[in-house]
């Protein structure tokens, strides 16, 4: 019979559309740093906007595990206190499936948004002068081996559980199996989606406030080349242009 509920194909929402964009825009905005990251990349021009991307992503995220809906809260996922118990079930290979986060993916989550936002912190710190490249790559590194095992993770976690957990992550919901407790309707959803809105459009008027160019593209070269150009003086360098 639970094979019959299976095919009928009963699902539960689990992760709100919030949560989705959040996930892929990060995904795209971090591999768009990566590729765009050496000096002499053709992409080099979009390098800090992925990264202001990133940060604005994160100071999102951060604010909507408050107000998102059960899945997406840390309060649902931050449990240390389950970590051991789930670890024993993961070595006799029979993890319970959750509808959320597991309470080891619930810390996975925590690394990545800590590991993402030093990373971009360390970068902004350097379009002020401070900081250090060397520190904001070998924390972009890091990051990514991070990333590889939360890949690993959730490509275990699926074969374990039976639950496509990167389908869920693009459609939203895992199946229901029967048995399983429905996820609470959601309250205030409409008024949670406006305030999301909200807290995006605020942290990229402050982004804005504080670097200007830090969406378009380029913007920091011709900023560089400007001081540059004022710095030695704008007749030499037109002469030397001349010839
Ligand atoms: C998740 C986001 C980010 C990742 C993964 C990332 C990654 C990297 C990496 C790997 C390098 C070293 C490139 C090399 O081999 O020389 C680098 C350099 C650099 N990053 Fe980032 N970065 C991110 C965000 C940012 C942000 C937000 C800023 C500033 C607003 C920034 C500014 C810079 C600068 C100025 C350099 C050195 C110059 C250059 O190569 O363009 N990065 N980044
Ligand atoms: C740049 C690469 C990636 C980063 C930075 C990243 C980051 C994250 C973060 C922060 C979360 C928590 C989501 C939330 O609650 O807001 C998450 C969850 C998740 N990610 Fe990724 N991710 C990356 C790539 C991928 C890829 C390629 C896949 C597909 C295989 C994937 C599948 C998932 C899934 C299925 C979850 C939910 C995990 C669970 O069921 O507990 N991620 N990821």
């Amino acid at each position: 019979m639970a094979h019959a509920t299976r095919s009928v194909g009963a699902t539960i929402r689990v992760w709100d559309v919030p949560v989705r964009l959040f996930h892929w825009s990060l995904v795209v905005a971090i591999a768009l740093a990566f590729v765009s990251s050496e000096e002499d990349s053709p992409l080099a021009a979009w390098h800090m906007v992925a990264g202001w991307v990133a940060a604005v992503l994160i100071g999102f995220r951060l604010c909507w595990g408050f107000i998102g809906n059960a899945q997406a809260r840390f309060a649902n996922f931050v449990k240390p206190a389950a970590v051991f118990p789930h670890l024993r079930e993961l070595i006799a290979g029979r993890p319970e499936r959750s509808i959320g986060h597991n309470p080891l993916g619930g810390l996975a989550v925590l690394a990545l948004l800590a590991g993402t936002a030093a990373v971009t912190w360390t970068g902004i710190r350097m379009t002020s002068g401070g900081g250090s490249e060397d520190l904001h790559e070998i924390l972009a590194f890091s990051l990514l081996g991070l990333i590889v095992v939360h890949i690993v993770g959730v490509v275990v976690m699926s074969l374990l559980t039976h639950d496509n957990l990167a389908q869920a992550m693009v459609t939203g919901r895992k199946a229901a199996h029967g048995g399983q407790l429905p996820v609470a309707p959601r309250r205030f959803r409409m008024l949670a989606h406006l305030g999301g809105v909200a807290i995006v459009g605020l942290l990229v008027l402050g982004v804005i406030r504080y670097d200007a160019g830090a969406f378009i593209p380029g913007s920091r070269e011709e900023a560089e080349h400007a001081e540059q150009h004022a710095a030695l003086g704008g007749p030499v360098l037109e002469a030397n242009d001349d010839d």
